[in-house]
């Protein structure tokens, strides 16, 4: 586990050092880190109800999305409230997962 940890947290500095946030995303940490929000967009990420499908988003667009909502550009007080606790390396990791779910 402290290994993993560490290369984590290097891999975090390295995306705040060259800008970038989706370059370094790890689809097997955002599988585990999705299970937040898997109770509204569900398991697959199709959503339902009031709750818009995420799944196959463009991980661009899927971080753009969560920045708008981390920011208050766009107005959602749960997304708003879920986004503020999420850093850089874990909306790449959110984004690289949901770009390759079906
Ligand atoms: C309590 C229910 C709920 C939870 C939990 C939740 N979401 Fe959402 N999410 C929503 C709703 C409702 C919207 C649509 C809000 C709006 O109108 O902007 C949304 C919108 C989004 C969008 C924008 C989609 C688009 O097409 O622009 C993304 C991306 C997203 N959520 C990702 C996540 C991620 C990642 C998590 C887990 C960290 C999460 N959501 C957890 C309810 C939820």
């Amino acid at each position: 586990m402290k290994p993993k940890m560490c290369i984590a947290v290097a891999t975090g500095l390295l995306v705040a050092v060259s800008g970038t946030t989706n370059a370094a995303g790890s689809a097997d940490d955002g599988k585990i880190k999705a299970a937040q929000c898997a109770t509204c967009h569900g398991a697959d990420g199709k959503g339902g109800g009031p709750n818009p499908p995420i799944v196959a988003l463009d991980a661009a667009k899927f971080v753009a999305a969560m920045n708008d909502y981390k920011s208050g550009k766009r107005k959602h007080p749960i997304m708003e409230m879920l986004s503020k606790k999420l850093t850089d390396q874990d909306l790449a990791d959110l984004a690289a997962y949901y770009a390759i779910l079906k």
